[in-house]
């Protein structure tokens, strides 16, 4: 009789007591929640700002790191398995690996997502994730910095700078949040749908109810009603197929049978929210720091004959207002099986949690954490770097990331080659910017 071979015992990662736990919950996941992960709540932003919110969920994960090291750390949440990376390898390899063993498919973001895109490429699976991912990858142009109907969007960035620096003025010279997103959203609705949806607001505004509803993920009952009318208006784009419009562009892409075209434009529309909020916060930026405007404006000079300019210093400058304050603070995967670490195994069905802002401004590693640093997203950066990772990386990176450069860059160009802004609401110190910048209390004064 031959001795069975003895398996190695496998180590379990380490774990968060109860009270550090808790702690996370309130410091980490808590503002992230009550922000309003689908849709920001104005008030609690206002009041994660001024409380500094965002700082203490970085400081919090500082404190576990200085204890536990590399992790991943299990948290201590009865009846539910989640993690926090804290390694910035780890961040990398959860990314890279996605979706196997990590799924983007993960629970929380699911029930979220389910409100109004329960076919969304981000939480399916196996083949159908497959083929959802390949039509958005092709349809944004995924890999092109200048997407291929670059020239029949500009026309409509432009015309809406201008319409909405009229507005400024007729106000008597100031520029508030809510005119820069509805011009905004008239931008997005052209481009992604078709001049025609221009005035199209009720159809943003039901966005909004569900993504409200999202918000509350598996506490809200979906409201079918509501997301049926949301989905057959994406189809009726589709069927429209208006030239020069994204849904146009979609309906010439290759898609298999699974694919969902309809499910993945709610999508787009939402993700649209905070590019104009990072855009917002990118002018706040350059309104503090005159030197870096001073070299925009001479790329913007330089580029004007282009009909689809690349300006890689208002890319640079989104990315930077990115990093400092990630729209999607909170990157989840789920493993679909056991995972082994260096310091040991995070079993199957754990939620993973990427922290972006830990990773962005963690002041123990990097000297740029709370300044503005436009000259990190000069080049590409690769896996050999920090993870500085706003729009996510690996097989789950986002696809739209070109598209929202290309436009908010020009919609930036198309204002600043225009006016003049000061920074009315905030004094910003470059040597040491707040933890979250409120986009809904910025105000400049434009001359
Ligand atoms: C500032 C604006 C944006 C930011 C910061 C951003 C960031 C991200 C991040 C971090 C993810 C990964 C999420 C996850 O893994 O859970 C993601 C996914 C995605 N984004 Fe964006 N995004 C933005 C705008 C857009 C826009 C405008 C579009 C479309 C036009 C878009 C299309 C997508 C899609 C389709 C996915 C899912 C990808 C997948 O399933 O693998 N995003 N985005």
């Amino acid at each position: 009789m031959t001795a069975s071979p003895i398996s190695p015992v496998k180590n379990p990662l380490p774990k968060a007591s109860l009270a550090e736990t808790a702690q996370v919950l309130r410091d980490v996941q808590g503002p992230m929640v009550a922000k309003g992960p689908i849709i920001r709540r104005p008030k609690v932003v206002a009041a994660s700002e001024r409380f500094d919110l965002d700082g203490r969920g970085v400081r919090r994960a500082q404190v576990l790191s200085d204890k536990y090291g590399r992790g991943p750390l299990m948290l201590n949440i009865p009846g539910r398995k989640m993690a926090l990376i804290l390694d910035p390898d780890d961040v990398h390899r959860v990314l890279d690996d996605s979706p196997e063993p990590f799924a983007t498919a993960e629970t929380l973001k699911r029930h979220a997502l389910k409100h109004f895109e329960p076919k969304v490429a981000l939480i399916s699976h196996g083949e159908e994730r497959t083929q959802r991912r390949r039509l958005n990858e092709h349809t944004l142009d995924h890999g092109h910095p200048i997407h291929q109907m670059a020239a029949t969007f500009m026309p409509a960035v432009q015309q809406e700078a201008e319409a909405l620096l009229e507005e400024a003025r007729t106000a008597g010279g100031v520029l508030e949040y809510k005119p820069f997103l509805d011009a905004w959203f008239r931008i997005v609705r052209r481009v992604v749908l078709g001049d025609s949806a221009r005035e199209d607001t009720d159809l943003t505004q039901l966005t909004e109810k569900l993504r409200g509803d999202g918000n509350w993920a598996f506490l809200k009952p979906v409201d079918k009603t509501g997301r049926a009318a949301l989905l057959a208006q994406m189809q009726a784009a589709l069927d429209r197929a208006e030239p020069g419009s994204l849904a146009a562009f979609m309906t010439q892409q290759p898609q298999g049978s699974a694919a969902e075209p309809a499910q993945q434009i709610p999508q787009w529309l939402f993700a649209f929210d905070p590019a104009g909020m990072a855009t917002f916060r990118a002018l706040a930026l350059l309104s503090a720091h005159p030197a870096t405007l001073d070299a925009v404006k001479r790329q913007i000079r330089e580029e004007q004959q282009e009909t689809a300019p690349l300006l890689p210093l208002l890319r640079s400058t989104v990315l930077e207002s990115l990093r400092l304050w990630p729209t999607t603070p909170m990157i989840l995967r789920e493993t679909t099986t056991e995972v082994e670490f260096a310091h040991g195994v995070m079993p199957a069905g754990t939620s993973v949690l990427v922290f972006a802002p830990f990773f962005h401004r963690d002041d123990r590693q990097l000297d740029f954490a709370h300044r503005f640093a436009p000259e990190l997203w000069e080049r590409p950066r690769t896996r050999e770097d920090w993870p500085l990772v706003p729009f996510s990386a690996g097989p789950g990176l986002c696809p739209g990331r070109h598209l929202v450069l290309l436009l908010t860059s020009k919609f930036m160009a198309e204002i600043l080659s225009r006016a003049d802004l000061e920074l009315e609401s905030h004094t910003l110190d470059p040597d040491n910017l707040p933890s979250l910048l409120n986009n809904f209390g910025l105000r400049f004064t434009v001359s």
